[in-house]
């Protein structure tokens, strides 16, 4: 039998540690909306963490550069909240504008709602990003009866059990996206 031998690793692939490109989209768009409270309180996890270089995409603002943006992304998290069991049209609206720049990309979801903290939402959400080739990181940030769970000052009530969610979601997203980016320097995606 002989040996097949492995590709040779191109000078273009770049460092597994080097900085990951992450886009925070925030998924409501309605006026009075919750969701900055939200996606600010994210944002400021992963401003603690030298490995990330985090953009909001917010969808309220318009959505002309979106494909070129999740393009340039190593990763995504989608902060979405819960209407009726489900996700926001615009939002998806929005995903639906983007084509083959989500492939080979990871997914990962912050969730806010009344009882179910927005997790329908997020489960629905992973049927449409499975077709779009992406991957979808297990583990989520979700707030239920969200309104309660944040200060005036835009500081989660459980901090602790918040930001150990956070830190674990964002473990994941991270290796997801370092193993990527590896694999689609070395080969282009084959879907
Ligand atoms: C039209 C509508 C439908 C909703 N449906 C649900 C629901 O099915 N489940 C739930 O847990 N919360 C539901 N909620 C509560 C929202 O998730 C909550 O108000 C959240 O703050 C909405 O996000 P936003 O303020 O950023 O738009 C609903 C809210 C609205 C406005």
């Amino acid at each position: 039998m002989t040996a097949t031998a492995e590709a040779p690793v191109t000078s273009s692939e770049p460092d597994w540690a080097e900085p990951l490109r992450v886009e925070v989209i925030m998924g409501s768009v309605r006026q009075g909306r919750f969701g900055p409270v939200v996606t600010d309180w994210f944002v400021s996890k992963c401003a603690q963490r030298a490995d990330l270089r985090v953009g909001v995409v917010d969808l309220a603002e318009g959505t002309a550069d979106l494909a070129e943006r999740i393009g340039r992304a190593d990763a995504v998290v989608v902060v979405t909240p819960e209407y009726n069991h489900s996700y926001p049209g615009p939002l998806k609206t929005a995903i639906d504008g983007v084509g083959v720049e989500w492939r080979g990309k990871p997914v990962a979801f912050v969730s806010y709602g009344g009882l179910s903290g927005g997790l329908r939402a997020v489960e629905a959400l992973r049927v449409v990003f499975a077709e779009l080739h992406t991957v979808t990181v297990r583990d989520t940030v979700s707030f239920h009866l969200a309104h309660q769970r944040f200060t005036a000052d835009g500081d989660a009530v459980d901090e602790a059990g918040t930001g150990a969610a956070a830190t674990v979601l964002l473990d994941q997203l991270t290796w997801w996206a370092r193993a990527l980016r590896a694999a689609r320097a070395r080969a282009p995606y084959g879907g």
